[in-house]
């Protein structure tokens, strides 16, 4: 049974590149063997993450996750029982949302600079989509 969750969270300081290929690595590590997919977001000190695979597996990861010194009061935006994977494509597809267009993140948000503790899970889902979309995710199938 495949679940899809997603979850944000921020960084105590603004998240820099080495914090972002160590945890790309880690992900790379483990995620194949687990029969995780996702994409991991992330823009000024905010993360936003989708994890997508068995029930069991999301859910060990996300505590392990939860538990990380690297960021702290993680929320849970949305959680379902799903058919098929989204992201399949990725082993754990990464965004940089700086790099994001301004619009795009407006169409969704209530300012261009993301806050998606002041998103539904439904448009964070949506923007996520979009970010398929328009072929933004960095990254490659594990
Ligand atoms: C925002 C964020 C996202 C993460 N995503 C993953 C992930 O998708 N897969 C993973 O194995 N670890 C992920 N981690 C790291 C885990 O919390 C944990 O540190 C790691 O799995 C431990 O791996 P290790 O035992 O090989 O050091 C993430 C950490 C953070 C802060």
């Amino acid at each position: 049974m495949l679940v899809r969750l997603l979850y944000a969270s921020h960084s105590p300081k603004a998240i820099e590149s080495e914090v972002i290929e160590s945890i790309l690595a880690q992900s790379r590590r483990h995620n194949p063997e687990l029969g995780i997919t996702g994409i991991l977001c992330q823009g000024g000190d905010v993360y936003l993450q989708v994890l997508e695979g068995g029930r069991r597996a999301v859910n060990e990861l996300y505590n392990r996750i939860v538990q990380d010194q690297r960021h702290r009061e993680v929320a849970l935006l949305h959680f379902e029982e799903v058919t098929e994977r989204r992201f399949a494509g990725w082993t754990m597809g990464q965004v940089n949302l700086a790099k994001v267009n301004a619009s795009l993140l407006l169409k969704y948000c209530e300012t261009p600079a993301l806050d998606p503790y002041a998103m539904s899970g439904r448009a964070a889902m949506a923007l996520l989509e979009e970010l398929i979309a328009t072929a933004q995710i960095v990254g490659r199938a594990g």
